[in-house]
């Protein structure tokens, strides 16, 4: 079980209003008793945070804002004692305009590191090499006009793209890999995965011809020559061979794309990323008979050996619970704990925490800057962790960087903790059902039954009992009949606790938004 932390709100330390390592280290009890056994921290480095850390201007150094490499062999240490991992994110795909490898990249035609990076000759009318848009809106290459060329970068200009195909590059990310595997890191997040390697041509990409007006720019184009390369899968297995010169290290790869194309990601003979992200529980529309059988394409599209993993929400999608309601959020921790394979949870995520509407003149994001009136901003699900009702939410003494959710007073870790019926209470409980059954943590998957309002499979491993688990994905009430008449089951954990040390006859009727683990036996 992974839990992201978003380092600037997760907890301040020294009263700067941004989150740092040492606030990390004061709450690392609380992930414990939580009940969670890795985390994930988004990146630390030093960086002009143009992109708020995703542009890294020394892959080898921490931010003066998130502390000190003291603080960093602290807090990884007090990880250890904790019997926890600690996952870093590795950005492998571009560094910062302000990295000396840029700086030195840019500096001349012939620098030794021009081709760490993209760059080309304008075509004859001066404009960009091909029409590659940027993710963040506007055209992939910025001109710079001292060497009269263009680079490529998939983000900001503030984020060229290195050259993936020079093998420098892949020895200077090997490097910094290595620095930290050394200290003793569990393994990375790598970012934008199926960005790394473009083709080789740098051929345009076709139009989309799904593309509506209200999507971000760069949905206009299908961007099947800018990303997923079939050579990315040589620097994946590089990256993993590395990995697997230490022991114990892993690898998760940030990759948004269809099931079949995912999968390549496990690489042949699982030679590539431990998990890459499986986001369907982002993408889909949250209705039982979409979601079921995307578990069961999932299930069995993965390769053989290859773990699953599910993932609700993360510092670039809205919150669950903005996304499903209240209710639904509950089901969906439900659902994100019990099926089969690593769940990764979002800081806030248990505590039921929801986007926070950010008033246009605060916007910090630049996906939300660079495309007003599109809602893209990022920033409503990156707010300050809410610990307690004290001014700052126990974030901070200090005015937070992004502003708190108006419900922190309500919603916060104090409050939750000691309330039964809380979102938090909930969260641990599953976590703990989880964490003390080998038939949820390494159990198979069966698929029982699923309609349009509801979805039910059983976790089964040997010499551990079976479970069955049945979940409303509606507001409206339903029955659901088990599968063989003469099961018996019991409720163990319901969002109606009420229920629990019931046991259930052949046919359940569920409320609207019920979902519950039940234990079954013949
Ligand atoms: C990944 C990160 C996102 C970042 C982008 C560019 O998608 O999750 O936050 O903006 O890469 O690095």
């Amino acid at each position: 079980m992974i839990y992201q932390i978003y380092p600037r709100s997760f907890k301040d330390s020294n009263a700067d209003g941004v989150g740092d390592l040492r606030g990390i280290v004061e709450k690392l009890d609380y992930l414990q008793w939580l009940g969670i056994n890795a985390i994930w921290i988004s990146p630390i480095y030093p960086s002009p945070m143009a992109d708020f850390g995703y542009d890294i201007s020394d892959y080898k150094n921490i931010h003066p804002l998130f502390g000190t490499m003291d603080d960093f062999d602290m807090l990884l240490s007090e990880v250890h004692s904790r019997g926890m991992k600690m996952l870093l994110d590795l950005v492998p795909n571009h560094s910062s305009s302000q990295h000396p490898w840029f700086l030195e990249s840019r500096s001349s035609r012939d620098s030794a590191k021009r081709n760490w990076y993209i760059w080309r000759d304008a075509k004859p009318d001066g404009s960009p090499p091909n029409n590659w848009l940027s993710v963040f809106g506007g055209p992939a290459w910025e001109w710079d006009p001292s060497t009269g060329q263009y680079y490529y970068h998939a983000f900001l200009k503030e984020q060229p793209d290195l050259n993936w195909r020079n093998p420098e590059v892949r020895e200077a990310i090997f490097d910094v890999m290595r620095f930290w595997l050394d200290k003793g890191v569990d393994g990375f997040r790598v970012d934008v995965m199926w960005h790394m390697v473009k083709d080789e041509q740098l051929r345009d990409n076709p139009p989309n011809p799904e593309y509506q007006p209200y999507m971000a720019d760069y949905e206009k184009l299908l961007p099947v020559y800018s990303t997923d390369q079939p050579e990315v899968h040589d620097a994946i297995r590089e990256m993993r061979r590395l990995l697997d010169g230490y022991d114990d290290r892993m690898m998760i790869g940030e990759v948004y794309l269809p099931i079949h194309k995912l999968m390549t990601y496990y690489g042949m003979d699982n030679s590539g990323a431990h998990l890459p992200f499986n986001f369907q529980l982002i993408s889909l529309p949250w209705e039982a008979d979409k979601i079921s059988i995307a578990v069961d394409e999932y299930e069995a599209a993965l390769p053989d050996g290859a773990w699953p993993n599910w993932v609700l929400g993360n510092h670039d999608q809205a919150r669950i619970r903005s996304r499903v309601g209240a209710e639904q959020a509950r089901v969906a921790a439900m659902m994100l704990l019990t099926l089969r394979g690593t769940p990764t949870i979002y800081y806030g995520e248990e505590l039921g925490m929801t986007d926070v509407a950010i008033p246009a003149e605060e916007i910090c994001d630049p996906q939300g800057l660079n495309m007003p009136g599109k809602n893209l901003s990022r920033d409503p699900a990156r707010t300050p962790m809410q610990w307690n009702d004290t001014k700052y939410a126990g974030f901070s003494e200090a005015r937070p960087w992004l502003r708190l959710s108006p419900a922190y007073k309500r919603i916060n870790v104090e409050a939750q903790k000691n309330d039964p019926h809380s979102f938090l209470s909930f969260y641990r409980r599953l976590i703990e059902l989880r964490q003390s059954h080998a038939s949820f943590t390494c159990g198979n998957f069966v698929p029982v039954f699923s309609n349009r309002q509801v979805m039910a499979y059983s976790r089964k491993a040997e010499g551990d009992d079976e479970f069955l688990i049945v979940l409303n994905l509606t507001h409206k009430p339903c029955s659901f009949e088990l599968p063989k008449p003469e099961l018996k089951a019991k409720i163990i954990l319901s969002t109606s606790p009420w229920l629990e040390g019931n046991e259930i006859g052949y046919m359940i009727d569920l409320n609207g938004d019920e979902a519950f683990v039940a234990t079954v036996s013949a």
